[in-house]
Formats: C-alpha cells, structure tokens, sequence
C-alpha cells in the first residue's frame, strides 16, 4: 500500500528511484510518479497504471541535472487513481510525497482558502500547509503543519530554495538509509536493498534532514542520536531468482524458512512461552493473519483447553471488548504494519491487557509496541498474497499450543522435525497440483468444505484462490452447507474437501456424498490415501494434528497460483489489493 523512496547523492537519482518504485510495487499501487530536483528547477513526472509507463514517459522526456528527488506508489484513498490525484504534489515552494491518511484534511483545507488546490487528495493539503509555514526554516515548517495533522503519515518533502530531503513519519512506515555519499529515504529496505543495507528507523514526530553525508534527526527541536540497524536480508531475498513470480519462489522457500522458524525451539522447547497461565486468548489479526488465528484457536482449545476468540483487527479495535485480568492478546502480523492490526494491539494496551506478537518485520511497530514477541523468519514476502509467512505463522502457534497443553502430542517434536523434509516432497511432485488447477481453471465458483481444524485450511485455501486467480470462492464448515449454500452446488461446480481429522473423517465423508449427487466435482484433500470419495486426490502424509496443516495448506497454495497463471491474472499484483495495509 504506497511506497516512498527519495535519494540524495552524487548520481542522478532517475534510476535510483524507478528501481526503488519497482522494488515497492508489491504493496500494492495504481499510479505513481517521481520529482527531480536541482538548484534552480523541480521536474515533476507522473503515471497512471503500473511503473513500466511511468519509466516510459520518464525515457522520452528530457531530464533535467539532478541529485535529489523522490518518487510515489500510490493506492488510491481520497480521490480517484489518476495522474492528477498521484504524487509527488507541489504548492508554493514545497513538494511532497505521502502515505497515509490525514483525517482532518477537510478542516484544514477549510484553514487553506487561498489556495487553488488542484487534485481530490489529503496530501496535497499536507502539501499547502507546510508550505503556508514556510519562511526559509524547513524543520520549523514541518513542525508546525505536523502538528496540527491528525492521522496517519509517512512524508518525503523537498523544498524549492534547499537541497536537502526531509522525512518525517506517524503510524506509517519509513526509514532513512545510509550509504556512501549519498543516502536514501524509503518505505522499506527491500527498495534500496541494492545500494545499502544500513538505516536508521525513524519513530513517530522524528524528522529527519538528509543531505549526501549527513542526516539529523530531530524531534521537537531536539537532536535525537539514531542507532544505524544493519538488515540481514539480501538482494537475492528480494529477487525472483529465476521463477516467474515471487508468489511460487515463495511457497518453494517453505521448507527452508520452515527450518530456520522452528530449529531453536526445537532444540530447546522452554523457550517457547507456555501460555497456559493465561484463562482466555484473542487472536487478533486481518486475511490470512486471521486465518492462521483460526487454526491457533483450533489447537489451543484442542491441546491447551483454553478459552480462545479470533477476531478480525478491524472489528476488534471499535467492539466493546469484556477483558478478563487473565487474558492474552495475541497479534498475528506478517509486516506489522496493518492499521487495523496496530489500532487492535493499542486497545489491549490501554486495558493493561498483555500482548503478544507473531511478527515478520522485527523493525516494524507491532514488533516494537508488543510485550512479548515471537518472529517468524520468513525474509522478505514481496507477492501481495501471503504464503511462506502464513505458514510460519501457523507453525508458530503450532509450538505454542503444544507446549501449552505441556508437551501432550508425543510426536510433535519428531514430526517437527521431518517437516521440511516433507514438505519439500510434496512441493516437488507438483504434478497432481496443476492438472487439479487445469480442471478448475475455467469455473466461476469454488467451495472448500471441512470441519474443524479442516474448515481453517479451507479458509486459506479459499481465499488464496479468490484473490489470486479472482475465482469466486467460499469456505464452509461442511456440516454448515445444507443450511443454504448447497443451492450453489450445481453440476461441475468445484469443491473441495479437506479431510485430515480423524476424528469426524466420517461426518465429512457424508457431506462430500450430499454434494456429490449434485454433480459437484470432488477433490479431496487427505492425510488419508483410502479416502475414496472425489475424482481428483491430494493426498499428504500424516503428522501430528498440530502440525497437519502445515503440509496441507501449500498445496491449495501452489493450485491457487497455478490457475491463476493458466488465467493470466497479475499473481504478484493482484487487482486492488495491497500488501501492507497501512491505512484503516
Ligand atoms: C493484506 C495482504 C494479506 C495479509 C493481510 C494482513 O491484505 O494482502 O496477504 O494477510 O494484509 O497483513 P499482515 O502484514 O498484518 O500479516
């Protein structure tokens, strides 16, 4: 969801920030645009659509000298997404690039009469009111307008008469990075990763003033001393090395990133925290961050005999929420930037209510707000659509749930243990996968079916087929579809039923007959090769019920991303959606 990146130096900064922009197209966009600046000239070029015609209209103008500029993906909020509404926008003697929402830009706009504005956007009123303030002293200017901004910003400024970048940030991500003679501002080190691997992470008020050697970060007129982070991730990290889409290198990296999450604990189970002392726990998270909160409900009802709750970040932070003193908050973020997920996180807070996050970015702000925190390591996830993170997300619920019901499953560890292994075998008989996503390639509509722990695969499953391959789609508990949506089911119509809890195989069993004999085409997903039931098999080994899904889900990945591809569909950018939520 918008992407910033800006750059001061000794080169001109054209390239840096067309490479930048393309490297923050997996948050998610519909227009863009950049802004050059020299001494005594501003070049402002913007796009409609995707980066390549933006890189089109900056290859066939003429360029102005430049060592200073910064550059926007936007995703559409206030105003439409057209060339007028992209940014960078400029009044008077300031330009700006923004993510975020300013929520009181009506008010203020109010304030500004004078000015002629001439796009639909918050921003550009962010725009007019710093420079309304502006006499000269930029950090006076950019401490006045913030002040009186309410919302959420990340800001990359310019100012007509002075060759610095400036940054400033509230409830948004940026970051300034640090390289030789020349340093850069971004919304994450993913976009500069080719350049530098060292930056500084601003908090919320602190700005930064950034020339090629220099940056000053201030808060409230005061100098703050920054600690500089070195990333461990790589460029390759965030390259496709050598697949089509980051969404199939991504489920191909399971296995490893598997290894690398569970390994320490599987060393030395205490580490995990046994969260049986707590009485009752909310999951808390949005998409498929939820979606692994259902299966950590699943088992920790299961194994720990706990009280649990999931709710989606978006409801949770406005409904009236009856805290118990004993109750855990967990946070389930794979950037640690979802707004929703954020606002959910401050609300336990402010009841004194202990929070725990399941957390990719270990920089980010649920990572750093959180009372405790477990990180997942799955390296960067760049296709909008979660995969590997999701997994490691279940993986780690996974561990808590098991050492909360005080190490119940004897053959967790061992089973934890050949994971990757196995999963690796699964991923690479990808055969049965793609002539399963062959015969469904052209319905309109899928249903997954499943009862407990299964219905939470088949939640993911779903989803991942509705927002990559914009197949309709719907999850249901199995014994839940006679109550309505069996009038769907007509002949031909896709569903598939996800069997692997012993349990109540059975009762599953009895409803893939009912739809069945409406002509459904059955594919059954199954720890269990004697299940006869479907045309079509997916059939993974067997393991602990607490680790089950986390061989089952990748293969309803990998059939998501393979329709797509036989559809055509953007899988890395699917329509009108953003990696990163980071507004409401
Ligand atoms: C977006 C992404 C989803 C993700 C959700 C939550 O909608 O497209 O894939 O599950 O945000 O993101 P988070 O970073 O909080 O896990």
């Amino acid at each position: 969801m918008c992407g910033i990146i800006g750059y001061v130096g000794e080169k001109h900064p054209k390239e840096i920030l067309i490479n930048g922009l393309k490297r923050l197209e997996y948050r998610g966009y519909d227009s863009s645009g950049i802004a050059l600046k020299n001494r005594s000239d501003i070049q402002i070029i913007k796009s409609k659509g995707k980066i390549k015609d933006l890189e089109e209209k900056v290859n066939i103008l003429e360029i102005i000298e430049s060592n200073i500029g910064i550059a926007h993906t936007r995703w559409a909020t206030h105003g439409r997404a057209n060339e007028v509404n992209a940014h960078p926008h400029k009044v008077g003697m300031v330009t700006l690039v923004h993510n975020g929402i300013i929520e009181n830009a009506s008010e203020l706009k109010e304030k500004l009469s004078s000015v002629n504005f001439i796009s639909e956007t918050d921003t550009e009123v962010a725009c007019a009111l710093i420079n309304k303030y502006y006499k000269g002293d930029a950090l006076s200017a950019i401490n006045k307008a913030i002040s009186e901004i309410k919302g959420s910003y990340a800001f990359g400024i310019l100012f007509d008469d002075n060759e610095k970048l400036y940054a400033v940030r509230k409830d948004s991500p940026l970051i300034v990075g640090i390289g030789e003679n020349e340093n850069f501002i971004a919304s994450d080190i993913a976009a500069i990763i080719e350049y530098t691997n060292k930056y500084i992470l601003l908090e919320e008020g602190e700005i930064a003033e950034i020339t090629k050697d220099k940056v000053i970060v201030t808060k409230e007129g005061k100098v703050i001393e920054k600690q500089i982070i070195v990333t461990d991730i790589s460029q390759d990290d965030s390259d496709k090395c050598g697949y089509n889409h980051y969404m199939e290198k991504e489920i191909m990296e399971e296995p490893a990133v598997l290894m690398k999450t569970l390994a320490p604990y599987l060393d030395d189970i205490d580490i995990i925290p046994d969260l049986s002392k707590y009485e009752e726990i909310h999951f808390v998270a949005c998409g498929s961050a939820m979606y692994a909160g259902m299966i950590g409900k699943t088992l920790f009802e299961e194994y720990a005999n706990l009280k649990c709750y999931v709710e989606c970040a978006s409801e949770y932070r406005y409904k009236k929420v009856i805290y118990d003193r004993k109750t855990l908050v967990i946070l389930i973020s794979q950037s640690g930037e979802t707004a929703d997920t954020i606002a959910a996180m401050r609300k336990a807070k402010e009841n004194s209510i202990d929070t725990l996050a399941i957390v990719n970015v270990k920089t980010s702000t649920i990572a750093r707000e959180c009372d405790f925190k477990l990180f997942i390591e799955a390296g960067p996830e760049i296709a909008v659509a979660t995969t590997k993170a999701y997994l490691l997300q279940v993986a780690i619920l996974s561990l808590l749930a098991y050492r909360s019901s005080g190490g119940k499953d004897k053959s967790f560890i061992d089973d934890a243990k050949r994971l990757p292994g196995l999963l690796t075998d699964i991923l690479n008989k990808k055969e049965v996968l793609k002539n399963i996503a062959n015969e469904i390639a052209n319905s309109k509509d899928a249903f997954f079916i499943g009862r407990g722990i299964d219905y939470a695969i088949c939640l993911e499953g779903s989803l991942k087929l509705k927002e990559v391959a914009y197949t309709h789609s719907e999850a249901y508990q199995a014994g839940e579809l006679k109550h309505g949506t069996i009038s769907l089911i007509e002949k031909d119509v896709p569903v598939f039923a996800v069997i692997s809890d012993e349990n109540i195989k059975d009762k599953t069993i009895s409803n893939i007959i009912e739809v069945k004999s409406r002509g459904a085409k059955i594919i059954t997903v199954s720890n269990d090769e004697a299940i006869l039931e479907g045309e079509f098999k997916i059939v993974v080994p067997k393991v602990s019920k607490l680790l089950q899904p986390i061989l089952i889900v990748p293969t309803l990945q990998y059939i998501g991303y393979y329709v797509a591809l036989l559809r055509g569909c953007d899988i890395d950018k699917p329509r009108n959606l953003a990696k990163s939520v980071t507004v409401e």
